[in-house]
């Protein structure tokens, strides 16, 4: 392919189109989650760009092995995964939550090399995430078309109902599946469905169900680079909010639940305290020891992810492993 005829662009959809902008959203969520009895912080606003790059390190953490079995999943069964995608015209790669995509790279570069016809749109909050990957994609596999998407999720799902009648995989990987409550991810999975049309392809990564003493130190590393991905979010309240956390009085808590398959974790006041958030123009209480709930991990058994599917109108069409069978990427097809 023409180097010349590379397209490369970047849409901010992070703006809401009420007028609101992002730190209004983000200060009316924090203090509707700080004002619960039970207070709780929503995940997706881990990822600032120090979050973000903290992710990152997460990833390549000797506890945190989702990230090293679904890069093994993709480099044992990259042939056979892309030639399910390919062989049918044109197709659009739509990644949500791409982050680094260090993983998609593989099926990228398998794909440019088999000359399939496709571009690849990667979606994700982190502005700064999708800069880069635009950047390293324009060096490494200089052949794709790369139209990447800032926006939450639900941004995506506009970005795939104006190309409805194009052919599409969607790509939801590395467990970001994970943090949705169940009940959200059945809607959420309903609502690509309802995008796609017979033989577009989603492919899901999923966690799965494993000895809670591999999945713990995932969340709670020796190092503390989670507790500090954890922390960071109240830095960014601190930051972008007006907020008057003092980082050390609060401590990460993760824990594994085996009965729901679902990995919590928590920021945990070390004493009672008030903290003052000037955006939202209110003070908060805290207990000692009261609990922040802010992310949840949840782990799948295969024939779950597989009803999942089934409920949301997809069938399943192969299931990849990697060797310890901790991990899978099921590829559903439009039922
Ligand atoms: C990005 C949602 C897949 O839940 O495993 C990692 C985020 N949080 N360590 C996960 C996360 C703490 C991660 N996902």
């Amino acid at each position: 392919m023409n180097l010349n005829s590379t397209l490369t662009s970047m849409i901010d959809l992070s703006r809401k189109e009420d007028g609101t902008n992002d730190t209004a959203a983000f200060a009316k969520d924090v203090a509707a989650g700080l004002s619960l009895k039970q207070k709780d912080l929503p995940s997706r606003y881990f990822y600032d760009g120090k979050g973000s790059q903290l992710f990152q390190q997460i990833m390549n953490l000797p506890e945190y092995y989702l990230t090293r079995a679904e890069h093994e999943v993709f480099t044992t069964n990259k042939d056979a995964i892309c030639s399910r995608f390919a062989g049918e015209g044109f197709f659009h790669l739509i990644d949500l939550g791409a982050g680094d995509a260090l993983k998609t790279k593989i099926l990228l570069r398998q794909l440019a090399r088999q000359q399939a016809d496709f571009d690849y749109v990667p979606v994700d909050i982190s502005g700064d995430a999708m800069q880069q990957l635009t950047q390293s994609l324009q060096t490494e596999l200089p052949e794709v078309n790369v139209q990447a998407v800032v926006g939450e999720y639900f941004k995506a799902l506009q970005w795939l109902q104006k190309h409805k009648s194009e052919r599409k995989v969607v790509l939801f990987l590395g467990s970001n599946i994970g943090n949705f409550e169940k009940q959200d991810s059945i809607e959420f999975l309903k609502s690509v469905r309802g995008y796609l049309s017979h033989g577009d392809r989603l492919l899901v990564g999923v966690d799965l169900k494993k000895n809670p003493d591999v999945i713990l130190p995932a969340y709670n590393d020796a190092a503390g680079v989670t507790a500090e991905f954890n922390l960071n979010l109240l830095r960014r309240i601190n930051r972008e909010l007006g907020g008057e956390f003092i980082l050390d009085q609060f401590r990460h808590y993760a824990m594994y639940n085996p009965l729901e398959g679902v990995m919590r974790s928590f920021l945990i006041s070390l004493k009672e305290q008030q903290v003052y958030i000037g955006a939202t123009g209110k003070t908060y209480h805290f207990a000692a020891w009261e609990a922040i709930h802010t992310e949840n991990s949840h782990k799948y058994a295969v024939q779950e992810i597989e009803e999942l599917g089934g409920l949301c109108g997809f069938g399943t069409e192969k299931v990849y492993f990697d060797k310890s069978k901790g991990f899978a990427d099921v590829l559903f097809y439009v039922a």
